[in-house]
């Protein structure tokens, strides 16, 4: 007879959650941010324990239409899976194609973006914009559905418009309605864009108001915003943005302080290098030279400051460091620089 332990069993159902037929390795997902969770930086916090990685906003028309930028952001570098790619859109049929062409290029699941707050995006009646519309935020559901054929939809989405237009319960019932796995919601309206506080408490709205998980997001950066997140909201896993970079194993750490043994143990600084060496390493394999070198600037420039924050470099270190980082074209001069960075966060460290 087999014997069950029910609490490692129990344990095990709280560290995860489940997005149809695919399940999440824990309960902190990382963000999709467009210039910012590419297929290399995906790799890194995958490699480290997040629970799921999304990639960057791919708009469903230009993707359908063969635009190489858009099938660039729909790409994995690494055999991560599930490959969960996030579409942006506001035409029903686009998006249908659009979520097609995902599932050929590998997607496990498709997400949706109603949270995009950016005017080229809400402006044109997608992203947030389409918290206004619930009617069309349906139709959308469904197209995208369709188009997934047998591979889970999920949702992203912002509390509402503004104050006075509160739709994340209503719009959710109706994803929930037409197919939708999952749904994150990020505790701000539209109209305050970054601005304020996430409101966690709001989200437990959209959390009474399905049956499917609901992910909490914003301002989430440490294990104390997490736990407050999660009871606030009642949400069944978080998901972190900014939190993470500068630091794409954040979200394994954090999954870990969590639920022991479901993410990573906090990485030495000697692995934070090794880390971000390679992370430099993939950008330029992945975009190539010169975009790499440019893209990868603003990680190099965030890992200064995480470890600013952690202590091993002054103000002024980081200005000079980033000065000597970011005015280098060459590779290997960059390469040669975080050489000498990587002998002086060490030497502070043993000193
Ligand atoms: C630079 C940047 C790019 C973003 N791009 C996307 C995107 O492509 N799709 C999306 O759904 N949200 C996008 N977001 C929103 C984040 O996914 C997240 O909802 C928001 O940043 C709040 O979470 P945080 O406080 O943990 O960063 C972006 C945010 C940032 C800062």
């Amino acid at each position: 007879m087999m014997l069950i332990n029910w609490a490692q069993f129990l344990s095990g159902q709280k560290m995860s959650i489940s997005i149809g037929s695919v399940r999440t390795r824990n309960r902190v997902l990382l963000a999709p941010m467009a210039g910012v969770t590419d297929a290399p930086f995906r790799a890194a916090a995958w490699r480290n324990g997040a629970g799921l990685v999304i990639t960057e906003m791919v708009a469903g028309e230009e993707l359908a239409r063969g635009r190489k930028e858009m099938e660039r952001r729909a790409r994995s570098l690494a055999r991560i899976r599930p490959f969960v790619v996030q579409l942006a859109g506001r035409e029903a049929r686009w998006m249908e194609e659009g979520a097609r062409i995902a599932r050929d290029l590998g997607a496990d699941v498709i997400d949706i973006n109603m949270g995009c707050p950016s005017r080229m995006v809400a402006g044109k009646l997608s992203g947030a914009a389409l918290m206004r519309d619930p009617e069309r935020a349906l139709r959308l559901v469904e197209a995208v559905v369709r188009g997934a054929g047998d591979a889970p939809v999920t949702l992203k989405m912002r509390l509402g418009w503004d104050a006075d237009e509160i739709t994340a319960p209503k719009v959710a019932r109706l994803a929930e309605g037409a197919g939708v796995r999952m749904i994150t919601v990020h505790g701000r309206t539209r109209n305050q864009f970054y601005r304020g506080r996430a409101d966690w408490k709001a989200v437990r709205q959209v959390v009474e108001a399905v049956s499917v998980p609901v992910v909490v997001n914003g301002d989430i950066v440490d294990e104390a915003s997490a736990r407050t997140a999660l009871k606030a909201s009642g949400a069944a896993a978080v998901m972190v943005g900014r939190g993470c970079q500068g630091r794409p194993w954040f979200a394994g750490e954090l999954a870990e302080r969590l639920d022991p043994g479901s993410g990573v143990a906090p990485l030495s600084l000697a692995e934070q290098i090794v880390e971000t060496r390679r992370l430099y390493e993939d950008m330029l394999a992945f975009h190539g030279s010169p975009q790499g070198v440019r893209i990868a600037r603003k990680h190099l420039a965030w890992a200064l400051e995480r470890w600013r924050d952690a202590g091993f470099l002054s103000d002024g270190e980081v200005a000079a460091w980033r000065a000597r980082l970011v005015r280098e074209d060459d590779p290997d001069r960059v390469r040669s620089v975080l050489g000498e960075l990587a002998g002086a966060l060490l030497e502070k460290e043993a000193a």
